[in-house]
């Protein structure tokens, strides 16, 4: 694993957008996995930009949801299904058949965890995974305790993740359980980033970094990723201790 730490959100977001875009270009059947949220927000939006502006080929890519709220519709502003959609799939008017996400309205979410992981399989894996970072260390919705072998399963959320995640939604909102992406599909990817901002991640971008590994904080996984990378900017990089800084 390594950590790169840049200046603020834009020119971090700027490093994103730009490996996405490489990806692309040098495997155009690439699979990429994406979660919502905010700090990818900018980094999608400036991808999408450049891959129109340079006609990216990206009619042979595949695109994976990370995770989703169980249910809570797609319509609802506060669903990943919604971020994703109008951050990324609409404007990069990508075809029905590259876009691949959890219905979590669906009455068999096991059923919906199968189909993704056969997706990721019949695809050959996936090449790039962008992954935010939850308060209290998640990945996706793999929540402090989950298992590192997990494929695409169901969970009972976090308390923390049920309260922040109301930032998303316009009004309270009962969540209770995510249906995601496992943590051994983020250890086959063949890259992984794990990008943070803002001086309210700096705290857990510390354990993450510096504790050692241990599934009450899932990120840390990240540390044994031979491809993984965290990239943070200055303010979530604030408490690391000298010996974990690497500016860029
Ligand atoms: C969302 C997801 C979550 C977020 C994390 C950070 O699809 O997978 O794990 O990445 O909670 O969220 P933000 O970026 O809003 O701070």
């Amino acid at each position: 694993m390594q950590t790169k730490i840049y200046t603020n959100y834009e020119t971090l977001s700027a490093a994103v957008a730009q490996i996405m875009f490489d990806t692309i270009q040098q495997k155009p059947n690439a699979v990429i996995c994406l979660a919502s949220g905010h700090t990818p927000l900018l980094p999608c939006q400036l991808f999408v930009q450049k891959a129109n502006d340079e006609h990216l080929h990206i009619s042979e890519t595949t695109f994976i949801g990370l995770d989703e709220w169980v249910a809570v519709p797609p319509e609802n502003e506060g669903s990943c299904h919604y971020f994703l959609y109008n951050t990324i799939f609409n404007p990069l008017i990508l075809q029905a058949g590259q876009i691949h996400v959890f219905n979590s309205m669906a009455e068999d979410l096991n059923a919906e965890c199968e189909t993704m992981d056969a997706v990721i399989e019949h695809n050959g894996g996936i090449d790039l995974m962008i992954v935010g970072i939850g308060m209290n260390g998640h990945i996706g919705f793999n929540e402090p305790g989950v298992a590192f072998n997990n494929l695409s399963h169901v969970i009972e959320l976090d308390k923390t993740t049920i309260e922040v995640g109301q930032k998303y939604f316009p009004a309270a909102t009962t969540l209770s359980r995510g249906i995601t992406i496992g943590l051994q599909h983020l250890m086959n990817a063949k890259q992984v980033l794990l990008i943070a901002n803002g001086e309210k991640k700096a705290s857990i971008i510390k354990k993450t970094i510096e504790e050692e590994v241990s599934n009450q904080i899932p990120a840390t996984i990240m540390q044994t990723h031979s491809n993984g990378m965290i990239m943070i900017d200055a303010a979530a990089a604030s408490q690391l201790s000298k010996n974990y800084l690497y500016e860029v």
